[in-house]
């Protein structure tokens, strides 16, 4: 009788089956460290096929300024980033800072890490058999996606720009005596704020002097949806429009059909500034239903102030 050993893989840092996040998570650690040697060669297979997948794509089709920070970045193609490295080149350009963390954040510490320059970073990667599309953020969407574009000094003070808005948010609300009031117009604002992340530093397309170039991270980071933003009849690409945007729902399991266009960067800080406006005026108080959901932790971190 033979006796067979059976191989087991280490769990690595895989999404979803990671214990060393279940843990922290079991914990309420938000804030965590990268455990790098926890990698398996499965996770930076992973890092290396969306990596040689996106490079191409991203010579077509991603905007100047991304192509500049993935650069200055030294991101190496074969293998997952250390942070640490990744914040030696990232934090002179612009002091922002990625940090890793467990998962989801409840929105208010999520803009207000903005504020302060620090971007909240997801430390697991994808399966290998699963490059193509995860609901959620993983290191290769935080980082070849997102971090990039926090290389450049114009797009880098936007997302100050809005992180304080979240601020001001939380000081218009705490002067609300009804609480019933407080949360009706709080699930409003962040409705509105999620969908203006959304349809730019998620989604947003920039114009070039060749055309169309994409900026938004969720792009950046997805092979098969950054051709199909530039390149296909299905998507309605038009202007921005700040009160379309805040009013607009979008579902996140399927490729946008709507995407919306930025002059520049200058023009989407002044966006966040016409945000921030529109937020005291009251024009923010009673979007359109409909997606995002917002939920109880979303709302309290609001009204406590990110506690
Ligand atoms: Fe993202």
């Amino acid at each position: 009788m033979s006796r067979q050993t059976a191989i087991v893989e280490p769990p690595g840092l895989t999404t979803n089956r990671a214990p060393f996040i279940d843990e922290a998570q079991q914990k309420g650690e938000i804030y965590i460290r990268q455990p790098y040697e926890l990698y398996s060669d499965e996770n930076h297979e992973a890092w290396r096929r969306l990596f040689a997948r996106m490079e191409p794509r991203w010579d077509r089709y991603a905007n100047p300024h991304f192509l500049k920070g993935i650069h200055s970045l030294c991101l190496d193609p074969l293998q997952v980033p250390k942070l640490e490295d990744v914040n030696k080149f990232l934090k002179p350009l612009t002091g922002f800072q990625a940090r890793p963390v467990s998962g989801y954040i409840p929105s208010f510490l999520f803009f207000d890490c903005l504020r302060n320059r620090t971007f909240p970073t997801t430390i697991t990667i994808r399966p290998s058999n699963k490059l193509d599309y995860l609901p959620e953020p993983d290191i290769f969407h935080d980082v070849a996606g997102h971090v990039p574009m926090h290389t450049d000094k114009a797009f880098a003070e936007t997302l100050v720009r809005f992180g304080e808005c979240a601020h001001t948010a939380a000081e218009m609300i705490a002067g609300i005596r009804d609480e019933a009031e407080q949360v009706r117009r709080l699930t409003s604002i962040i409705k509105a704020m999620a969908r203006f992340f959304w349809f730019t530093v998620e989604f947003g397309l920039m114009r070039a002097n060749n055309g169309l170039r994409v900026y938004g991270s969720g792009l950046l980071s997805s092979c098969g949806e950054i051709e199909h933003a530039i390149d296909s009849p299905e998507v309605q690409r038009y202007p921005i429009q700040i009160e379309w945007a805040i009013n607009q729902g979008f579902e996140i399991d399927h490729y946008q059909p709507l995407l919306f266009i930025v002059d520049s960067f200058a023009h989407l800080f002044s966006l966040a500034d016409q945000l921030e406006r529109w937020m005291r005026e009251g024009k923010l108080n009673n979007v359109a239903p409909g997606e995002p959901e917002v939920n109880e932790r979303d709302l309290k971190s609001f009204l406590h102030r990110a506690l």
